[in-house]
C-alpha cells in the first residue's frame, strides 16, 4: 500500500470514529461503502460476502482499532468467547432421506412475536462506534427481513425512532441499574414505545475484564470526547450520560448494573410493566427453575458473547441444562457464537425456540450499514434452510434432538 492510500485509510478511520465529523461528509451515512472493505477491493458490496466471516474481514478493514476491540473482545484470555463457537463443532447433523423437502417453512412465533425465521438480533450497545447508521440501520434491516430486533439499553439512536424504523414491536434489553427509579423510567419508556418484551440482562452483576479491548485501545491514539469521558490521565471511559436512554435522567452515581440484586427483582420488574419478562444470561439448571418460579415469561441462555465471566463454557453446552430446568414451561432463547445456519439449527435442535446473533450483524453493519446487516440475515437464513433440507425438517417444530449426533 502506498503512503497516500495508507494516509487516506487512517483519515477514514479517524472520521469513522467521529460522529460529528463523519455526519457532515459528502458520503454521509455510507462512509464504510466509500472506504470500501479496504481500498484494495473498494468496489465490493455486501452482496459479495459469501459467509459472515467475509463481513467480519470487511468490517475489520474500516472500523478503528479501539472500536474493533470493543466489538471483538471477550474477557481475560477470551476462552469463553472461543468456547461459544467451538461448542457447535461438538455436534453434527444427521441427514435423513426421502422426505418431501420441496417446501421449507422456517417462520416461527415466540412470545407473541411472529418472525420470518428464528434468527434474532441480540442487543449490542454503542453501535454508532461501528457505523453511522447504527440502530436505525439495524432496525431497517430487521424490518426488511422481518426478524426480531432486541435493542440495547445502551443504544446509540433514540428508542422511539428505532421503533418507527422497525415498524413492528421491538424487544427492549434492560440493564438493571443501581437506582430502581431509573430502572422504572427505562422500562416505562420502553413500554410506551411499544416494546412487547423486556429482556433483563443478569450476566454482568459486577464488572468484567476485557483484556482484548484494552489492548486494542492502546493501538488507537484518537481522543474522542463525543462519546467518551477522558480523565486527567488521558484514560477514556464510556459516558453513560451521553446514551439516549438516559436523556433527562440524572445519571450522577448511576451504575448500569447492580451487584446486590436478587430474585425479588423479577417480581419488582413484573409489577412495573405489562411487557413480557425474559431473563437474559441464564446458564444453570437451578437458575432456569428459579426463573420459572419467579414468574419469568422466558429465559435466554447467554454469556454475553463471552464478555462477562471467563467460565470456559460455551452457551451451547449450557443449553440442555437450562432446557431441562425450564421443562417446557416457558420458551428458552439462546445466543453466543452463532456464525452459521447450521449453528442456528443445532441450538433449535437442543431446545431453543429462537436464536440471537451479536457480532455477525455488527460486522455487517460496520462494513456496509443496513445492507450488511441484511446480507448477514440472508446468509444465515439460507444456511438454515439448507440444514433443514438435509435433515428432513420442514418446519422449526420438526427440528429435534434426533436431527443431531455427537461429533
Ligand atoms: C460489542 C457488544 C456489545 C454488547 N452489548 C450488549 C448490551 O448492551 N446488552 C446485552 O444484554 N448484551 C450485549 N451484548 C451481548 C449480545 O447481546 C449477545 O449476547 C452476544 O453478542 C452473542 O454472542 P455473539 O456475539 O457471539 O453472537 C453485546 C455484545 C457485543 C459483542
Amino acid at each position: 500500500m502506498n503512503n497516500v492510500m495508507r494516509n487516506r485509510r487512517t483519515l477514514l478511520r479517524f472520521l469513522a470514529a467521529s460522529p460529528l465529523l463523519s455526519a457532515s461528509l459528502p458520503w454521509g451515512r455510507g462512509f464504510a461503502a466509500e472506504a470500501g472493505p479496504g481500498t484494495v477491493d473498494r468496489e465490493a458490496t455486501a452482496a459479495d460476502a459469501l459467509d459472515v466471516f467475509d463481513l467480519e474481514a470487511a468490517a475489520k478493514r474500516i472500523v478503528p482499532p479501539a472500536h474493533w476491540g470493543y466489538l471483538q473482545s471477550g474477557v481475560d484470555g477470551d476462552v469463553t468467547l472461543r468456547a461459544n463457537q467451538s461448542a457447535f463443532g461438538h455436534w453434527g447433523l444427521r441427514p435423513r432421506r426421502f422426505i418431501d423437502v420441496s417446501r421449507i417453512d422456517y417462520s416461527t412465533e415466540v412470545l407473541g412475536a411472529k418472525m420470518a425465521s428464528p434468527v434474532m438480533i441480540s442487543p449490542i450497545g454503542g453501535l454508532r462506534s461501528l457505523h453511522l447508521e447504527a440502530d436505525i440501520g439495524v432496525a431497517k434491516a430487521a424490518r426488511a427481513k422481518n426478524q426480531q430486533h432486541i435493542v440495547s439499553t445502551q443504544m446509540s439512536d433514540v428508542l422511539e425512532d428505532i421503533a418507527t424504523a422497525r415498524g413492528a414491536p421491538l424487544w427492549f434489553q434492560l440493564y438493571t441499574t443501581n437506582r430502581i427509579e431509573v430502572t422504572r423510567a427505562l422500562v416505562q419508556r420502553a413500554q410506551r414505545a411499544g416494546c412487547t418484551v423486556v429482556a433483563v440482562t443478569v450476566d454482568l452483576p459486577a464488572g468484567r475484564n476485557t483484556v482484548t479491548a484494552a489492548r486494542l485501545r492502546r493501538e488507537d491514539t484518537r481522543q474522542c470526547s463525543n462519546c467518551h469521558l477522558v480523565d486527567a490521565n488521558g484514560n477514556q471511559r464510556p459516558n453513560t450520560a451521553a446514551k439516549t436512554m438516559f436523556a433527562g435522567i440524572n445519571t450522577e452515581g448511576l451504575g448500569l448494573t447492580s451487584p446486590s440484586l436478587t430474585w425479588d427483582f423479577i417480581k419488582q420488574l413484573k409489577d412495573m410493566t405489562t411487557m413480557k419478562v425474559v431473563i437474559k444470561g441464564i446458564e444453570a439448571r437451578e437458575d432456569a427453575e428459579l426463573a420459572v418460579q419467579h414468574g419469568a415469561d422466558g429465559v435466554m441462555v447467554s454469556n454475553h458473547g463471552g464478555r462477562a465471566m471467563e467460565s470456559g463454557r460455551g452457551t451451547l453446552e449450557s443449553l440442555p441444562d437450562v432446557v431441562a430446568g425450564v421443562a417446557g414451561r416457558i420458551p428458552v432463547l439462546f445466543d453466543g457464537g452463532v456464525r452459521r445456519g447450521t449453528d442456528v439449527f443445532k441450538a433449535l435442535a437442543l431446545g431453543a425456540s429462537a436464536v440471537g446473533i451479536g457480532r455477525p450483524y455488527a460486522w455487517g453493519l460496520g462494513a456496509y450499514g443496513q445492507a450488511g446487516v441484511e446480507r448477514v440475515l440472508d446468509i444465515l437464513n439460507l444456511e438454515l434452510r439448507l440444514a433443514m433440507v438435509g435433515a428432513g425438517a420442514r418446519t422449526v417444530k420438526e427440528i429435534s434432538a434426533t436431527s443431531l449426533v455427537k461429533a
